[in-house]
């Protein structure tokens, strides 16, 4: 017996990486699985349709269940056939894996319109887009008096929640996007049974984040348990998709072996004027009751996590080598 048995899953970018490792744990937990991946380079060119079919016939071998899709989720009707492969291939869905994410980074002055464009349309647009077409299925479904426990997994970045980093214009607003989403549905599909809560994975090593300082290399020790393979991400994800998981609406960051549920923007102080309209003048002096931080400093402690203590002239020399 696996937690998923008779469930259908379609986890995007699921040749490579993250995505393939929750595939193949999915299927490894019952799970029926849309392998749907174009095979795109890490900026989001090119394009190989070997590389989703060779993980489903990965699963397959294995005794599991799985097709492969190659459409991309940037792409509308594109996304509509992703969920539409689910339906004709196992008769239902049940679990929606948004994993698919490319990058182009660059700092603002240098970032061009394509790149900006290219991220977002993989990570915020093609979310919402397999998120509309399942949605779609899920409401007909529920008009039709089928009831099952539904699940929406979105993946988001630190990049985009508590540690925005420089060159990441796209990225990260894409990856706030993902969070801020994941809010909205599962407000909205609550009430149609549909679960949406989204991942934000740290520090896992793929080709995305072959460039990052400070990545462990993998432990030299055969079979040693490795905290930054991507394998690390499908527990969780498979939790959120069991029918039993009570979570929805929740941003859970997975670093390693720690699990830490995010709260999100978050009120501080507030100064009024009471009944007259604030002026410049008296702002000024009311304003220095606000604390504030200094983004070079906020940056300088998330850095020093990874690349050991660092201050905010250092994290300034940093920026500047990337900005001026
Ligand atoms: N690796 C990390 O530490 C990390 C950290 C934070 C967030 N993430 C997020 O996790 C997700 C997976 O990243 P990864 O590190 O496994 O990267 P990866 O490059 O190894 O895998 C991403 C896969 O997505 C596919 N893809 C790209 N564009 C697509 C499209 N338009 N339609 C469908 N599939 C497409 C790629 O072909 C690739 O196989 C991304 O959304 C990424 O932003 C990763």
């Amino acid at each position: 017996m696996g937690s998923l048995d008779g469930r259908v899953a379609v986890v995007t970018g699921a040749g490579r990486g993250i995505g393939r490792e929750e595939a193949r744990y999915l299927a490894g937990q019952g799970a029926a699985v849309v392998v749907n991946d174009p095979g795109v380079a890490p900026d989001g060119g090119g394009g190989d349709s070997s590389v989703a079919r060779q993980v489903a016939d990965e699963i397959v071998a294995a005794g599991g269940r799985a097709v492969a899709n190659t459409d991309s989720v940037a792409d509308w009707s594109g996304a509509a056939r992703v969920v539409a492969t689910a339906v004709r291939a196992f008769g239902d869905l049940h679990v929606v894996i948004n994993n698919a994410g490319i990058e182009r980074g660059g700092a603002l002055g240098r970032l061009s319109e394509a790149a900006f464009d290219d991220v977002v349309a993989v990570k915020l647009k093609g979310t919402f887009a397999i998120s509309h077409w399942a949605a779609t299925y899920f409401r007909e479904q529920h008009a039709a008096g089928a009831r099952a426990d539904r699940s929406i997994i979105n993946t988001a970045s630190g990049s985009g929640l508590l540690n925005p980093l420089p060159t990441q214009t796209n990225y990260a607003a894409a990856n706030a996007g993902v969070a801020a989403m994941t809010t909205v549905h599962a407000l909205e599909l609550g009430v149609l049974g549909v679960r949406v809560n989204c991942l934000s994975p740290s520090m896992i090593r793929t080709r995305l984040t072959a460039a990052v300082p400070g990545m462990p290399t993998a432990p030299a020790t055969p079979g040693a348990f490795d905290p930054n393979h991507p394998a690390v991400i499908a527990p969780v994800a498979a939790y959120l998709a069991a029918a039993d998981c009570p979570l929805t609406g929740q941003v859970l960051s997975v670093r390693a072996t720690a699990v830490t549920i995010n709260r999100g923007w978050s009120a501080g102080e507030t100064i009024s004027s009471g009944a007259e309209p604030w002026t410049v003048d008296r702002l000024a002096i009311a304003a220095r009751e606000l604390t504030v931080t200094d983004p070079y400093e906020d940056l300088a402690a998330s850095l020093s996590g990874a690349l050991g203590p660092m201050d905010t002239a250092q994290v300034r020399a940093l920026v500047a080598a990337q900005v001026v």
